[in-house]
């Protein structure tokens, strides 16, 4: 439907019925938290056998006690584990604690501080601007605002981000330092990384030597499906220019075992490995590793995290797939609506022309609580005030059902005022 070609009367009539249908979900009561991407409650089950086994694991292993002092990069198991799961070496990993994000932001804060391999600490620059793909991660633009630095926003296209514009950037601007991706069912629009998106990428010839890809591989083994998207390694092509410094791979078991408790680790290049532990030594004698060997004898290998992560997924799809039949039934032949069909990962991206704001708002005062519109973008701010991103996982598939009913009839509301000029 072309809004554009009804009447006022038509567009009064509809909006009319559009808040009577939407008074009436309302009244209903129901609140769902829809803000964020955790995992469910069921999701969460899956992993609690990993703390009943706890306490006759082996913590003792080759030579060393998990239990006590030592191994600052981690359980030698783990790293291996984690090497094969990013298809790297062992020597190119440090298993860390639970949250990627704090890798992250200690990476940037290492860089600000102290500098990137002996180059100047980003702290004594003028400026230090990050290329941030959007829509994207609300809190990798965070991170940026954070530490005062500068950011460049490039559309994310169905390929990955927009790679003319980033080519040119980073090699006109030597205070260019870093690029955010996750390439893999990116958050929010589940887009995967076309081979030559990574290629480009891997292949970069920045202006700035110490120029990093947060490589925020974060939906890795995240597949709704059986047959899951190949993302092409990063690294291999890198090494082949020359380029293998310039990369940081982080992934974590954050929507594999425990959110936020699980093991997170990051990929990254021998010489930088090397370099972050001497950073490290003096903040933290070794990360947790009795959960190491918890995580490592649970997950056991790359197959059979693929099958724990079958178990989310069966919990997840009917979620997401629920949510195309709705909005497809609802908006098949609506203009200004649009979402993404990911085939992984944790969020639907919603695009309402012109309308985010005021369809959070109606979602929100129905109880249905969405990402903060605008949150995708680079100091919160959508010029074309469209996104909003879905985060299906919390809910039930009942509360989910409701919820997309209040969404649909928002989103209505919303456009209809707006072509009415409300
Ligand atoms: C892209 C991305 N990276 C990182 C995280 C957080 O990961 P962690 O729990 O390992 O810090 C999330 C969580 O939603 C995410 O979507």
């Amino acid at each position: 439907m072309d809004l554009k070609n009804l009447s006022v009367l038509e567009l009064e009539e509809a909006l009319g019925k559009e808040q009577k249908a939407y008074r009436k979900l309302q009244k209903k009561g129901v609140r769902v938290d829809m803000t964020r991407g955790r995992p469910g409650a069921k999701q969460l089950e899956i992993a609690m056998p990993m703390l009943e086994a706890a306490g006759s694991l082996p913590y003792q292993y080759d030579g060393g006690d998990a239990r006590n002092y030592g191994d600052p990069a981690g359980i030698r198991p783990a790293r291996e584990l984690f090497a094969k799961l990013m298809d790297i070496s062992p020597d190119m990993v440090i298993v860390s604690d639970g949250s990627s994000l704090e890798i992250m932001y200690d990476l940037v804060q290492f860089a600000m501080q102290f500098g990137v391999l002996g180059d100047t600490p980003w702290n004594k620059l003028d400026k230090v601007k990050f290329i941030c793909p959007a829509p994207g991660y609300d809190r990798h633009f965070s991170i940026c605002q954070t530490f005062g630095m500068d950011m460049i926003t490039v559309p994310m296209l169905q390929d990955g981000p927009d790679m003319d514009l980033v080519e040119e950037l980073v090699r006109a601007d030597e205070s260019v330092k870093g690029i955010w991706c996750v390439p893999k069912y990116s958050n929010p629009t589940g887009v995967v990384f076309s081979d030559k998106t990574v290629t480009r990428l891997a292949k970069l010839k920045p202006a700035a030597k110490d120029f990093r890809i947060f490589w925020d591989n974060a939906y890795i083994v995240h597949s709704l499906y059986d047959e899951d998207d190949k993302l092409k390694n990063i690294f291999d092509v890198a090494q082949k220019y020359g380029n293998e410094d310039m990369i940081y791979e982080l992934v974590s078991t954050s929507k594999i075992t425990f959110a936020g408790s699980g093991v997170a680790a990051l990929g990254a290049s021998e010489k930088n490995v090397q370099a972050l532990l001497k950073l490290m030594f003096y903040k933290k004698i070794n990360p947790n590793k009795v959960n190491q060997v918890m995580h490592v004898e649970f997950l056991k290998d790359v197959d059979n995290i693929k099958e724990i992560m079958a178990k989310h997924a069966e919990l997840l799809r009917p979620k997401f797939e629920l949510f195309q039949s709705k909005m497809s039934e609802a908006f098949s032949d609506w203009e200004e609506v649009k979402w993404s069909e990911p085939r992984g990962g944790y969020f639907i991206s919603l695009d309402v022309s012109g309308a985010a704001k005021r369809t959070v708002e109606l979602a929100a005062e129905a109880g249905i609580k969405l990402t903060a519109a605008g949150a995708t973008f680079p100091y919160g701010i959508d010029d074309s005030n469209s996104n909003i991103r879905i985060a299906p996982s919390v809910p039930t598939l009942e509360e989910m059902s409701h919820a997309i009913d209040v969404l649909i009839c928002s989103v209505r509301v919303a456009l209809l005022e707006k072509h009415l000029g409300k």
